[in-house]
């Protein structure tokens, strides 16, 4: 950074709804990248508020609690307290964990609302909306259900089907009902304050997309934000309601909206600022440095939130609208959304309890949160969704953490008790093998700090390991058991280095394994160090004295995950009581969850004659390049070389696989199958594909490479 000033971060990552416990997927998504990055930040020396909270609004709190016939006020307290617990045994380094119950959250984001009143910034407009007459209130989208219109399911929410996936409005269900009295809704007009973010579009557009004053976010943001937002855009913004009719939120701060409440996605980022606000009032420091534009924009904070992919649009057009609207604040610098993290090869689900629940697996592993930081670090879905499976963690842990990292440790540890009592030997003249290592300590780092730096995490986490692997290897190669019936100054020199490569490991493990960080510091009797030191080669000077060597990491028993398998196979709901929607009114929740879960596979189609298969042509060709199609969100334009010529087929998998994912492959292709015109593209073929049961698109490929135009059959 080129700068004279410190580099000031303000750091974000999703206010989970304090309605139900963390699990692995939450982590996965935006907790553990963020804790890496702002462990990075601050051991870079750069000026970092890592800011976190319960967001404790919103309609599903106010339904879980008429459900479970409890206030509110108890889920929040109850499932806050749990997950600030959580994360910090995990953990994860908040600076400031608070909750939008707080007064000072109230008072921010009405000052914000009226701020923008203030400003005419809202469109005021009366509309009909659903009321339930028994209960005498209007109706959340999610507190209404009915037929979906696009795939039939039964219990569809009013925003959205949870079977087909379908974003919807109230009025396009069929037979809507009230979750609350399972009566029909009726209409009644309500009058609400909509964001023009139709009239934003243009702003929007220049800033994410790039124009006349800038570049956009084009080959800056990850290319699945990115995408998503050209998709928004292009699909064009229409005004949102920033105040619903609930008795649950922050009241609107206007004496017409009398009984009526922000909107939970106004309120809830706005958590960011005022839980900053608590944190610098704690610690005398001054929040609007962290979020308001200072007078030189040199000055001006970085602000990076991290987030899963459901939360796209509300952080990358939503929200920065809000904040451009206001005019005093920064907007974000980056958005680093991940995709999903799948369990055991299903979706994780909270309804069902197919989870890993990160408060049990503290409790069930205790001294382990890093095995599972490592693990998740690992398989980030950061381009695209990815699975976590009990023996992947297992195999981590017993392969990678303790055959690698902990092997390595653990004998230069012993062999410097062994052979010099603990203290660290002076390292002697250098042979080829020692200056190519010490070159390797000058090199990793660096490319380590570039991958965290531009949010490739899970690159990070791997150079770290083969940094670890560097130190076994070169061990592996010296040989000092064996080099000290020779040479003892050889023994010196060996011992010394890989001392050294330990106390950097230090460094480099921090932002991913802090609490094993701080045992190998304890053992290597040393003090925390920044960055800039982990190259140094003089990290532990000779003659300091080290403490006993303990294993950083143990071996994980094939009985311990299979308990967690099958956990997880019987699981019932969480307490006995199902977390998530669960509706009154005569819904049937379990019956909900199992029309999701079984898809069915459909009957097998008429019997055919030989002949009729004989005329199909299969063959296996190679994606030569791909790109997306304009005017379409669902197809993907491949050029193919099916080995009889290259050609160009669409494909349908645009929402499964980004271009740079395909390109490469070996797919099977009908090649006979009559050109299609599709979006003003001749199709000359069609790409076999198998969809699981979770939607999820897989090619059919050949399980060895194949020679291109091999046939099918
Ligand atoms: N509670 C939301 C969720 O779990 C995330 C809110 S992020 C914030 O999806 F920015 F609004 F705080
Ligand atoms: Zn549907």
């Amino acid at each position: 950074m080129p700068d004279q000033h410190t580099q000031r971060y303000t750091v974000t990552a999703a206010l989970p709804y304090a309605n139900g416990p963390l699990h692995i997927g939450h982590i996965a998504g935006a907790y553990l990248p963020a804790d890496i990055y702002v462990r990075y930040l601050r051991l870079q020396g750069r000026d970092v508020v890592f800011i976190g909270g319960s967001d404790e609004h919103g309609a599903a709190i106010m339904l879980r609690a008429k459900m479970e016939g409890i206030s509110p006020q108890e889920i929040i307290d109850k499932y806050h307290h749990l997950n600030k617990d959580t994360f910090e045994r995990f953990g994860i380094s908040f600076d400031m964990y608070h909750r939008t119950s707080a007064q000072v959250h109230h008072e921010t984001s009405q000052e914000f609302f009226l701020k923008l009143y203030e400003k005419g910034e809202f469109v005021e407009q009366e509309s009909e909306q659903y009321y339930d007459e028994k209960f005498n209130q209007f109706l959340a989208d999610r507190y209404i259900i009915g037929t979906c219109p696009v795939c039939g399911y039964e219990n569809a929410y009013g925003d959205q089907c949870e079977n087909c996936g379908t974003s919807l409005s109230p009025n396009d269900l069929i037979n809507p009902k009230s979750i609350l009295s399972g009566e029909k809704p009726q209409l009644k007009t309500t009058k609400h304050w909509y964001l023009p973010l139709d009239k934003y579009q243009p702003w929007l557009e220049e800033w994410l997309l790039g124009g006349q004053h800038s570049q956009g976010k084009k080959g800056i943001w990850k290319t699945n934000v990115y995408g998503q937002c050209s998709s928004w855009l292009k699909a064009g913004l229409q005004p949102r309601a920033m105040t619903r009719d609930l008795d649950w939120g922050v009241d609107v701060p206007l004496p017409e909206a009398k009984g009526k409440k922000l909107y939970v996605w106004l309120d809830a980022p706005i958590g960011y600022i005022s839980s900053t606000k608590q944190w610098a009032a704690d610690n005398h420091q001054d929040w609007e440095k962290y979020w308001k534009k200072q007078p030189d924009e040199a000055d001006n904070a970085t602000l990076v939130h991290f987030i899963g992919k459901d939360n796209i649009v509300f952080h990358c057009i939503i929200f920065p609208s809000i904040l451009h609207a206001h005019g005093e604040y920064i907007l974000p610098e980056n958005v680093p959304a991940n995709e999903f993290l799948n369990l055991e090869g299903k979706k994780l689900s909270t309804s069902r309890n197919w989870a890993v629940w990160l408060h049990e697996y503290l409790d069930n592993f205790p001294g382990k949160e890093d095995v599972m930081r490592y693990t998740l670090a690992t398989i980030l879905p950061e381009t695209k969704d990815s699975e976590f499976t009990w023996k992947d963690f297992q195999a981590r842990n017993n392969n990678e953490l303790v055959a690698i990292l902990g092997n390595f440790v653990n004998r230069t540890l012993v062999l410097t008790y062994k052979y010099f009592d603990g203290t660290v030997p002076e390292k002697q003249s250098l042979h080829p093998i020692d200056e190519e290592v010490l070159q390797k300590m000058q090199d990793l780092p660096q490319q380590i700090a570039t991958a965290i730096e531009s949010y490739r995490f899970r690159e990070a986490i791997s150079l770290v390991m083969d940094y670890a692997r560097m130190g076994n290897k070169y061990l592996a190669d010296t040989e000092p058991w064996k080099l000290i019936k020779t040479s003892q100054e050889r023994v010196q020199t060996v011992l010394n280095i890989s001392l050294q490569i330990t106390a950097n490991l230090t460094v480099l493990m921090e932002p991913f394994l802090p609490s094993s960080a701080a045992r190998l510091r304890t053992m290597l009797n040393t003090e925390p160090r920044t960055w800039a030191q982990a190259t140094d080669t003089e990290a532990l000077a000779a003659g300091h004295q080290i403490n006993k060597a303990e294993l950083l990491f143990d071996k994980i028993e094939d009985k311990t995950v299979d308990e967690q398998i099958e956990k997880l196979l019987g699981g019932t709901p969480l307490g006995g009581t199902p977390l998530g929607g669960i509706p009154l009114g005569g819904i049937p929740h379990q019956a909900r969850n199992e029309a999701i879960e079984q898809q069915e596979v459909s009957p097998a189609k008429a019997d055919i004659v030989y002949e009729d298969f004989a005329k199909i042509d299969i063959r296996i060709a190679t994606v030569l390049e791909a790109e997306r199609v304009k005017k379409s969100n669902k197809l993907l334009q491949l050029k193919l070389d099916t080995g009889i010529d290259q050609r160009i087929v669409l494909s349908g998998i645009a929402k499964h696989f980004t271009p740079e994912e395909v390109v490469g492959k070996q797919v099977c292709v009908l090649v006979n199958l009559a050109p299609r015109n599709m979006v003003g593209i001749d199709s000359q073929g069609m790409i076999l594909m198998a969809e699981d049961k979770d939607g999820k698109l897989v090619f059919i490929q050949p399980g060895d490479v194949v020679s291109n135009g091999s046939g099918v059959s």
